[in-house]
């Protein structure tokens, strides 16, 4: 059963989250994470991206949202909100809305940002509105995951988050990594349990 773990990143922490997520995910038996990422958007807007980025993971398709048994969604916070990246991407669904092709599959959001209070939750919720729009049932993590209540970086029950610091390039606190591979984890777990019943 594969999880699409989809992201965008400029700098590389949303995409330090990724990897642990997917690890998360990876630690239930018979689970696998398919990591995607999306190409940046360009002012000129008839611009197009190579198929295959230089680096990193393959470019989604949305023949991996299709194909998937549950999402896990990070984008960087831009102004509070998700990256235009991500969006763009996202607006590329209708077709998969109208069938009905994401209803009844687990989702789960991730995000980074520079500073503590710079719209971690703010982001985390928008994500999550085109998703419920699709039908997908959202999780956060509960307060069982103790470190939500003894972290004093990123960590929330709407989603793993980070605090990257104004270069991007503070790294994961042990409290957020934890998070990070329980919200995997819990995803990959939800995603058996509802197969189970298919
Ligand atoms: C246009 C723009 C808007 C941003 N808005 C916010 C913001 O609202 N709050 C915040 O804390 N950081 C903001 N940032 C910083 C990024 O969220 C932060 O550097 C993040 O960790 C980058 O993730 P990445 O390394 O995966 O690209 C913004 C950055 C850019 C370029």
């Amino acid at each position: 059963m594969e999880i699409l773990v989809l992201y965008y990143s400029r700098n590389g922490a949303t995409a330090g989250m990724a990897q642990l997520i997917a690890r998360g995910i990876e630690t239930v038996a018979g689970c696998q994470a398919r990591i995607r990422t999306v190409p940046p958007v360009s002012t000129v807007c008839e611009a197009t991206e190579d198929d295959i980025p230089a680096e990193g993971p393959p470019y989604a398709s949305l023949e991996d949202l299709d194909e998937c048994a549950g999402l896990a969604l990070g984008s960087p916070t831009r102004f509070g909100n998700m990256a235009a990246p991500m969006k763009y991407f996202i607006d590329s669904t209708s077709n998969l809305w109208l069938g009905g092709k994401l209803a009844g599959k687990p989702a789960a959001v991730f995000t980074s940002t520079s500073s503590m209070h710079g719209g971690q939750e703010t982001t985390l919720i928008s994500m999550m509105l085109p998703l419920l729009h699709h039908g997908m049932l959202i999780t956060g993590l509960p307060y069982s995951e103790t470190e939500l209540l003894t972290t004093t970086s990123g960590g929330t029950p709407y989603g793993p988050s980070h605090t990257a610091g104004t270069d991007s390039k503070r790294p994961l606190s042990d409290e957020e990594k934890l998070l990070c591979g329980a919200l995997g984890k819990r995803l990959a777990t939800i995603s058996m349990a509802l197969h189970a019943h298919d």
